[in-house]
Formats: structure tokens, C-alpha cells, sequence
């Protein structure tokens, strides 16, 4: 007999079997109570498991993360981003064949249809550009419906190519539609992010290289931002699929999701707050506020981590990386001064903040001369990889339900209506 959980409740009792330190929540059903069965109350599913998954481990305690059981560290020392999506999709790095065919099918599916643009540019040119991506993300299955046939290997297979080829291309048209320059196509002499950077910031020249220390940088950084397992966007992303629904109507979702600036949308919030601050003697004054509750320290703090996120710590050392070629951002200054006070602070090591992956990332990405606006276009194009990996994952699971959480009501109960004239 396995660790089981008894539970009695008047005359009623269970025994739910403990597995992998979840039991069954359908088990508590089986206590009566005079509401109706026995249910949990999770706002924010705090502690409620809603998939098996093979993908991401994380260990929030000890500061750990592994994609398909790779270090994320070793990854971003060694692996490239369009490798470790593969990774992320089919479970196993690839060998030089299985990388050679993946990397030419994502290159080959980088050019998007010309009416797609047309849905970018249909928006206003001051549109925030995660709104833009999220519609041109939901528009793909307009021009692709063969990815409804969810069941078909072949669709699914060539729908998740043909997204990741395709997001740096609606991202880079996104942003080149805001400052009025025109569409820059892919380039098959660059790769995955370089041709990201070409598309971006081509002018006039011929081809557009940029500089590799940099492309390296932004490469790094999609690759820490390519999964991290049942985060708000993600858990979107499979309860928009538990619908049997195809992955760009999944995705164009998780966009929305990580655009909120308590999720994806926190870099960009780092930023203006750095800014907002403006010189180091009025940092003291703004950790004040922030313990008195005025405002919270953007960038700090994680749902899992209770640890210094370890996608920080790769991200602050390419920081002096990026700086060494761009020169320094002097907003590095108050956000090393930040994290000094905070990391001493009782306010903050009692309820065990620290920097997560947007605290430093805001300062490579404008080093790189983004707008704060394009921060999280530049955390959705990655995610995607560990979007459509979880999205392939929740298909082909036989245990996927459709998403339908219980609710607790708290409201009026059965009344008659009342005329207008008698309210
Ligand atoms: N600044 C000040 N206080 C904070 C912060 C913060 N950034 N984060 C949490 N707290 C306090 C919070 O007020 C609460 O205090 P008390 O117990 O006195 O009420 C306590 O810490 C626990 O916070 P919580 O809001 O219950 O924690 P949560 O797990 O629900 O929230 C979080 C996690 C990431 C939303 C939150 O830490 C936060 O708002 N951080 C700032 C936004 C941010 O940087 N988000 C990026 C997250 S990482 C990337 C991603 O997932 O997209």
C-alpha cells in the first residue's frame, strides 16, 4: 500500500492515493458537505496541478531549471535557441542531421503572407506591438486552417514550423510598422536571430550583420525565455487547446496572457520604474514606497522562485557582456543599488523576493536599442517554442480535458424580476 491521504468528514471518509505529492482532486468528492461534494478553493491555482508534463522542471526552493532535464545554464552556454526549441518540442537534443532539417524548415517557413501584413498594418501605427502580434498570430490560422486538423501528425508538425519560423518576422514587421520603416524580408544568410536583428534594424544597406557579441546576447536570452513550464501565458495556451483547439488560436491567447505586466509585460515595467526613479539618492525613497505598499518593485519576486531566479544570473552576466560593446546603461547603476538594499532588506529576504528574468533583461534589451514597448514582443517570440511544445504536449495527452474550472457562488439566489418602474 502506497502514502494515501485519509480524510473523514462526519460519516464519510476517503483514502486518496499520493502520487508524485498530488492526490486526485476528483477523490474529495467523495466527502459530502452540505454545499455539494468536496472541492478546493485556488484562487490563482496556487497549489493545484492541472497537467503531467515532461517538458520543464523547475525547483522554485533551490533555484533550478531544467529544460527536458538540461540545465538551463549549460544551455545557454552551448546551445543555440532554434536547438533547444527542438529540445523543448521533441524531447531530445537533435544530432547534426535531425538540427540541419529542423533549422532549415523553421528558415524555410520565416516569410509571411502579404495580407497578414496587411493585418499588422490595419492597426494603428501607435498600437502597442503585442497587440499587433497577437493579431497577427490569430490571424495565421485564417491563412493555415489545415492546423485545425489537430489530430493529423503532418498538420501539427508543419503548423508548429511554420509559427516559429514566422513570430520574428509578425514581431520585427510589428515594430518596423510603429516608426513608419518599411517591411525588411528573411534573409536565408542569417540565422534565426540574426535575421530576427536584420528585420528589425536593416536601413539602407545591402545585408544587415549584426554585431555576433550582440546577436549572442539576444540569442541567450530566448533561450532563457523559451519555457518555464505552468506560467499564466502557458496555462492559457493548453486551457485554449484543452478545446481541441490549433496552435495559433493557442498561442495568439498566450500573447494576451503574457502581455500583463505582472507577467510577461514586467521587463517593460522595470524599465519606466528605473526611469521613473531616475538617480540613485532617490532610491532609498522608492524601496520606502514600495514596503509601504505605493508600488512594487518590478522585477523582483516569483510565483515559484524563492530563490534568485537562475535565469537572472545568466541574464546580469550578459549584461556586462552586452555592455562592454554598447557602453554602460546608467539605469544599471540604480538597479544594482536596488538590488543591494532589497537583497539586505527585511521587508524583502522575510517574504523572499529576488530578481527574477525581467529585472535585468529590460537594460540588454534597450542597450540593444529597443523601445520599452517591444520588451515583451522580445519575450513572446521565444516563448512560443515552449508554447507549442506544451500545446503538442496537452494534444497527444490522453488525460487532457477540457479546461472548466469550479466556481464558488457568492451571489443572489433565484429572484423575480422587477418592472423598470418599480426598481
Ligand atoms: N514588490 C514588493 N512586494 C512584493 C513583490 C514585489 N515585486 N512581489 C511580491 N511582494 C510581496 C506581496 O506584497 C506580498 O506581501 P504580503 O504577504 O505582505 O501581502 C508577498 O510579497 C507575496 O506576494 P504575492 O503577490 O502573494 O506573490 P505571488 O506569487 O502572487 O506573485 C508576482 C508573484 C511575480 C506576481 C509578484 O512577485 C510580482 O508582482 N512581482 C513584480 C512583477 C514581476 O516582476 N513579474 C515578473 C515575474 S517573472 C516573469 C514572468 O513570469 O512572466
Amino acid at each position: 500500500m502506497g502514502d494515501t491521504l485519509t480524510i473523514t468528514h462526519g460519516d464519510d471518509s476517503l483514502s486518496a492515493e499520493i502520487s508524485q505529492g498530488t492526490i486526485r482532486a476528483t477523490e474529495l468528492k467523495k466527502i459530502v458537505t452540505p454545499d455539494g461534494p468536496l472541492a478546493t478553493y485556488d484562487p490563482g491555482l496556487v497549489n493545484t496541478a492541472s497537467v503531467k508534463s515532461s517538458i520543464t522542471y523547475i525547483d522554485g526552493e533551490a533555484g533550478i531549471l531544467e529544460y527536458r532535464g538540461y540545465p538551463v545554464e549549460q544551455l545557454a552556454e552551448h546551445s543555440t535557441f532554434l536547438e533547444v526549441a527542438y529540445l523543448l518540442i521533441h524531447g531530445d537534443l537533435p544530432t547534426a542531421d535531425q538540427l540541419a532539417v529542423w533549422e532549415d524548415e523553421v528558415n524555410h517557413h520565416r516569410l509571411v503572407h502579404e495580407n497578414a501584413s496587411q493585418v499588422i498594418e490595419s492597426l494603428r501605427y501607435d498600437a502597442h506591438p503585442m497587440g499587433k502580434l497577437m493579431s497577427g498570430v490569430a490571424s495565421m490560422q485564417t491563412f493555415y486552417p489545415d492546423a485545425r486538423n489537430i489530430n493529423d501528425p503532418v498538420a501539427r508538425h508543419e503548423n508548429i514550423v511554420r509559427l516559429l519560423g514566422k513570430m520574428p518576422t509578425l514581431a520585427a514587421w510589428a515594430y518596423r510598422h510603429s516608426v513608419g520603416w518599411r517591411r525588411v524580408y528573411p534573409s536565408d544568410e542569417l540565422n534565426y536571430v540574426e535575421n530576427f536583428l536584420a528585420m528589425l534594424f536593416q536601413m539602407q544597406e545591402r545585408l544587415y550583420r549584426p554585431d555576433p557579441r550582440l546577436s549572442r546576447a539576444l540569442e541567450v536570452l530566448f533561450i532563457l525565455h523559451a519555457d518555464h513550464e505552468q506560467n499564466c501565458s502557458t496555462n492559457v495556451v493548453r486551457a485554449v487547446a484543452s478545446a481541441d483547439n490549433d496552435i495559433y488560436t493557442s498561442c495568439g491567447a498566450g500573447v494576451g496572457a503574457l502581455f500583463g505586466p505582472l507577467h510577461g509585460g514586467a521587463n517593460e515595467a522595470v524599465l519606466r520604474m528605473l526611469r521613473e526613479i531616475g538617480s540613485l539618492d532617490r532610491v532609498p525613497e522608492f524601496v520606502a514606497g514600495v514596503k509601504s505598499g505605493k508600488a512594487r518593485l518590478m522585477g523582483f519576486g516569483h510565483r515559484v522562485y524563492k530563490n534568485y531566479d537562475p535565469r537572472a544570473k545568466v541574464i546580469r552576466q550578459a549584461v556586462d557582456d552586452v555592455f562592454s560593446v554598447t557602453g554602460v546603461n546608467p539605469l544599471l547603476q540604480i538597479a544594482v543599488e536596488l538590488e543591494k538594499i532589497a537583497l539586505s532588506d527585511e521587508y524583502f529576504t522575510s517574504r523572499r523576493l529576488y530578481p527574477n528574468v525581467d529585472f535585468y533583461s529590460g537594460l540588454i534589451y534597450e542597450a540593444l536599442h529597443f523601445p520599452p514597448a517591444m520588451f515583451t514582443v522580445l519575450f513572446a517570440v521565444p516563448r512560443t517554442a515552449g508554447w507549442a511544445a506544451q500545446w503538442l504536449e496537452g494534444v497527444l495527452d490522453p488525460e487532457q480535458k477540457i479546461t472548466r474550472p469550479k466556481q464558488i457562488y457568492t451571489g443572489e439566489r433565484r429572484r423575480d424580476y422587477v418592472n423598470i418602474d418599480n426598481r
